[in-house]
């Protein structure tokens, strides 16, 4: 029976362009997808930009664009990613769109229809600079538990601690510097802690479906204290404005929390697809296949995701849609994150590895998947990327055993026997394939589980007993020798009706590579249920000419992947010149580091008596005494504009005497070469989020 799977990853945020973890992600669900899809199985796949939330309004207005024109254009970015690594996701959309907003407020409208959905006054900080409510990752203050400076709202980097932004000490804005105030504001809450909810989620949780670490680590919010109360609370799914979102359809002026309408995005996605796709019966509406789509019981829905976002996903989605009447998540398969060299990524800097520079240097995608793959497990651990280890097992494992298998058997197929394979292998040869095809269903179960290292493990196991084949029977020397034609020609054949076998089984790994060798077989895409049929009928079956499948990794590619893009080179003076001068001589990084810049506050801006030019900044980096420094600004800036700002400084410049005092560093502004003809003098300013002392590099 084929199964029917509706499977998703995590939708990504729309306020950056993707990274290897994303990839990473996507590249788990795709070899997962495409070995349903080997199987017979009907699956759609689906992705979406996760447009809504604080964060994307604020980047968006930043960059001087709507919030709808900002996450059009990043999701326009998106395509040379998934098609540069083979993704196939079926469609993509926006959480936006019209498909997104109906579903949320029908599954909003359903919750309240049970009961489900309550109002709260609440306090909350206010940015009185910006006007607006501040997210918890927009307020930051000292750790009320530890005192740590520069914490963020919700909770403490080094202490650990867990607590509101109302029980921060000397809460600022991360937006503005400001210092929130505490307003009030009525939002709504899903009343998660229902006791209907609560006995849902129990046993949704522990029967088994999930992975074992999650369902433990989902168990604790079922603890009961001694009044039997259990931790699981309501949940905000509100936000005021201004904010980038759905507005609650009967509560003007306010909105939906992004994380209420991101995971509805998968329904959306999918409901967009089967639109497109066109399954419908004459005069149906797409409503209504949407819905017959998703209420047939034989739908598996399945998410990918990582172990950040688990309790989005074991709690508030499962309990929207089972409260909504709608489909349960069959299975939330939780992955680990990907570190770089045991380094963990910055997820404002990613990692070492561009994703979009790996394919720009000509490395094939498809290194990248298979070495991922071989370190992927159904478990959530986080996996590293080390570039030793990729080296040697794409250029051990994957070329070496898998590819030369091919390398050295077809070439006397072509140049001996023009191509054609031998109608009869041989006893050994018969006894080997059958050995390879019997792991069929073995190496599909692993892939079915994702236990995808140990799949590749065993397929590399079997080439291994493909070379030693090659080895005992040694074609180069059957082709020297008088009479032995046949015994080379079964030889060769073997081998490439092993390598077909062997490409089955990597086929959800190698989706581009599995696509050239059937073209050189000369075979219908490959099925898994290939791997038991024989190629060959009676000798008719001709191949073509073997032509080199893969490259091995070269060091010096690596080199380049974690090096910097190349620099411009320096542009020659003249009418072009960026700025109106042409770059400085090139430095190394080490010179670069010498320069030590500081995100600086602002705490205070005045003008300096007798000085036209000098404005007197009080910076705050950090340090037990803030720093004075003069800076020739006062053309540009009203000190009222500046106090309570961020910028960055260079904080290990030489103190120096000025006419005025003595300035201890420098501040950042960009200008023109020439001021007069150009004017214009732009102080640098981080993006939100950045806070004093921090190092810019
Ligand atoms: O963590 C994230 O990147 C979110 N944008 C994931 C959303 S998944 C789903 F719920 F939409
Ligand atoms: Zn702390």
């Amino acid at each position: 029976m084929p199964r029917k799977l509706f499977v998703t990853t995590a939708l990504p945020y729309a306020n950056a362009a993707f990274h290897i973890g994303h990839m990473m992600e996507y590249i788990q669900a795709d070899i997962w997808v495409r070995l349903q899809r080997m199987c017979g199985h009907e699956v759609h796949f689906v992705c979406a930009d996760d447009a809504h939330g604080a964060p994307i309004m604020i980047a968006a207005e930043k960059a001087g664009k709507t919030p709808q024109a900002f996450v059009a254009e990043l999701s326009a970015g998106r395509k040379p990613y998934l098609d540069g690594f083979h993704i196939a996701f079926d469609n993509w959309l926006t959480t936006d769109a019209p498909e997104n907003r109906g579903l949320v407020n029908s599954i909003y409208f359903a919750l309240k229809g049970h009961g489900l959905i309550e109002t709260r006054t609440i306090e909350q900080f206010f940015d009185p600079d910006k006007g607006m409510f501040l997210p918890d990752r927009f307020i930051k203050g000292e750790c009320p538990n530890c005192g740590a400076k520069d914490q963020y709202g919700d909770n403490c980097e080094v202490c650990g601690a867990v607590y509101a932004p109302t029980e921060l000490k000397s809460p600022y804005s991360a937006l503005s510097g400001a210092t929130p105030v505490l307003r009030h504001s009525e939002h709504f809450f899903f009343r998660l802690s229902d006791p209907r909810c609560v006995e849902f989620l129990e046993a949704w949780t522990q029967d088994g479906r999930l992975q074992p670490e999650v369902a433990n680590k989902v168990r604790e919010w079922f603890k009961r204290d001694e009044h039997g109360k259990v931790s699981l609370g309501d949940w905000d799914i509100s936000r005021d404005p201004p904010y980038f979102g759905f507005e609650i359809p009967d509560a003007p002026g306010k909105y939906f929390y992004v994380w209420l309408d991101a995971p509805i995005g998968y329904l959306a996605s999918l409901k967009n697809w089967l639109g497109k796709i066109g399954t419908r019966a004459e005069g149906e509406a797409v409503d209504d296949v949407f819905e017959r789509y998703l209420a047939d019981p034989e739908l598996e829905q399945v998410h990918f995701i990582g172990k950040d976002i688990v309790t989005f996903h074991t709690l508030f989605w499962p309990a929207m849609l089972k409260f909504s009447g709608r489909k349960v998540p069959d299975r939330v398969y939780v992955h680990g994150h990907l570190t770089v060299n045991n380094e963990k990524m910055s997820k404002s800097r990613g990692t070492g590895i561009n994703p979009l520079r790996y394919l720009q240097i000509g490395m094939n995608a498809e290194w990248l998947r298979y070495y991922i793959a071989a370190k992927l497990n159904a478990r959530v651990e986080d996996l590293d990327f080390s570039a030793e280890d990729f080296m040697a097992r794409v250029n051990s494992d994957l070329v070496g055993k898998y590819i030369n298998i091919a390398s050295r058997a077809a070439g006397f197929l072509s140049r001996r026997f023009g191509g054609r394979l031998s109608a009869d292998i041989g006893v050994e040869g018969r006894v080997l394939l059958d050995g390879l095809r019997a792991h069929s269903d073995t190496v599909r179960e692993l892939f079915d589980g994702r236990e995808y290292g140990k799949a590749l493990r065993e397929v590399m196991l079997l080439a291994d007993r493909v070379n030693e084949y090659v080895d005992a029977h040694k074609p180069w020397e059957l082709a020297k020798q008088q009479g032995m034609e046949a015994a080379l020609h079964d030889a060769c054949t073997v081998c490439i009706e092993a390598f077909r076998v062997l490409t089955v089984y990597l086929k959800p790994v190698l989706p581009a590579l599995a696509a050239q060798v059937e073209g050189f077989l000369g075979i219908e895409p490959l099925k898994w249920a290939d791997a038991k049929r024989a190629i060959h009928h009676g000798g008719a079956h001709r191949i073509a000419e073997y032509r080199h499948l893969m490259q091995r990794v070269d060091a010096r590619q690596l080199e380049a992947l974690f090096e910097p893009p190349p620099e411009a080179a320096p542009a020659a003076a003249g009418p072009a010149a960026p700025g109106g001068e042409a770059l400085a001589a090139t430095i190394g990084i080490d010179e670069f580091a010498k320069v030590d810049l500081r995100i600086a506050k602002i705490v205070k801006a005045e003008a300096v008596e007798g000085s036209t030019k000098l404005l007197r900044l009080t910076l705050d980096i950090g340090e037990a005494q803030p720093r004075n420094v003069f800076s020739g600004i006062a053309s540009a800036y009203k000190p009222e504009d500046l106090a309570g700002r961020l910028t960055v400084m260079v904080a290990n410049l030489a103190p120096r005497k000025m006419k005025f005092g003595v300035s201890e560093g420098m501040v950042l502004a960009a200008s023109h070469a020439d001021e007069k003809a150009h004017p214009g003098l732009y102080v640098l300013e981080p993006w939100p989020g950045a806070t004093p002392g921090l190092r810019v590099r």
